[in-house]
């Protein structure tokens, strides 16, 4: 009998942080679930103990652990250590945040320096913050869409991975652009994290390069019919 080398690529364990309704957590799971994807999903985290998210993880037979902030009576940098003993714990290589809704301590950002992403609902570096939405309506943007980012320390800030970008209609409430984005968004994420895990984006003197790609940060525009 012939043995053959095995050709299972090594895929990244990937750890995807929720505070809520995990929408964009689903659509990471989903894609690491298709065919050859270079990440699996090994651990869904929350500090928030009755996240919606955390059965959608659960139901997806994915491993999930809480870890809420208030026992440590505000030492951050305790509760993210103990989040990083876990992470520790589950063998993770990558985290994506995913509606995580807790500044990171300077000590965790570090720590997981290039190793952990988050999708902003803007086209970042403008509309930093909450309310992007309601704010891009309030002063008559055009377009309006979701970064992927890597994290670095000052809130929305880090390379960009990828975007997306979505018109903005003269009729559209924050309501309804919102959705629109996170149409997007569903889509961004995945592909963005396929891209890092991969290893064809790679963050180089903060800017992200991108493998054999034209564009420096490849973009997803908006379906025609929208
Ligand atoms: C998304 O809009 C994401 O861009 C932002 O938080 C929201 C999370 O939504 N960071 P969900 O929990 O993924 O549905």
């Amino acid at each position: 009998m012939v043995r053959r080398l095995s050709t299972a690529r090594i895929r990244m364990r990937v750890a995807a942080f929720i505070s809520g309704r995990g929408s964009n957590m689903v659509a990471l799971i989903d894609a690491c679930a298709t065919p050859d994807f270079p990440a699996e999903m090994a651990l869904v985290l929350s500090n928030v103990v009755d996240a919606p998210g955390l059965d959608l993880a659960a139901e997806r037979g994915i491993a999930t652990e809480t870890l809420p902030h208030r026992p440590f009576a505000g030492d951050r940098e305790a509760h993210e250590r103990a989040i990083d003993a876990v992470l520790v714990r589950h063998k993770i290589d990558l985290i994506c945040l995913a509606g995580y809704m807790r500044l990171l301590t300077p000590w965790f950002v570090e720590r997981w320096r290039d190793r952990m992403i988050n999708i902003h609902p803007s086209l970042l570096p403008a509309f930093k913050g909450l309310d992007t939405h309601a704010r891009v309506l309030e002063v008559g943007a055009r377009w309006h869409g979701c970064t992927v980012h890597f994290v670095r320390a000052a809130m929305d800030e880090g390379p960009i991975v990828a975007q997306a970008i979505v018109p903005v209609a003269a009729d559209d409430t924050a309501q309804t652009l919102g959705a629109r984005v996170l149409a997007q968004e569903h889509r961004l994420y995945p592909h963005a994290l396929s891209l890092v895990a991969s290893g064809t984006a790679r963050v180089e003197g903060e800017r992200v390069a991108v493998r054999d790609h034209p564009l420096p940060v490849p973009a997803i525009n908006p379906p025609e019919s929208t």
